[in-house]
């Protein structure tokens, strides 16, 4: 249930695992913003939990509003699509990938290691 270490691309240098909701929070195949600062969005793809920058990089519409589909995440805004893992995309409206968070799930709450 976990994703692996990716920030856009390349793995965080450092950072602290951070509880960030209940397994409960995220229903499958949606997303919720978990935290504002950073804008952090978790997603429920299918059971397994990734986090993503809930910034869309085309323009900053939050990620959290759009949908689940194939391990990626789509903007509902102008549809831009990222992948859960990697953030990446090959929508030509995003300004790059998106960064992403490893996840890992203990005794039921979603943990996200975000940089710091
Ligand atoms: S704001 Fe996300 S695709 Fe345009």
């Amino acid at each position: 249930m976990t994703a692996p270490d990716t920030d856009g691309g390349s793995p965080p240098a450092t950072g602290s695992w951070t509880d960030v909701c209940s397994v409960d929070d995220v229903d499958v195949d949606d997303v919720v913003r978990v935290r504002n600062e950073p804008p952090v969005a978790v997603v429920n793809a299918d059971g397994d939990f990734y986090a993503v920058r809930d910034i869309c990089t085309h323009e900053d519409f939050p990620l959290s509003e759009g949908l689940v589909c194939d391990r990626r995440i789509e903007c509902s805004f102008h549809g831009a699509a990222f992948d859960l893992v990697t953030g990446e995309t090959d929508s030509l409206l995003a300004e790059g990938p998106v960064a992403t968070y490893p996840t890992r799930v203990v005794d039921g709450r979603v943990h996200v290691l975000l940089p710091g």
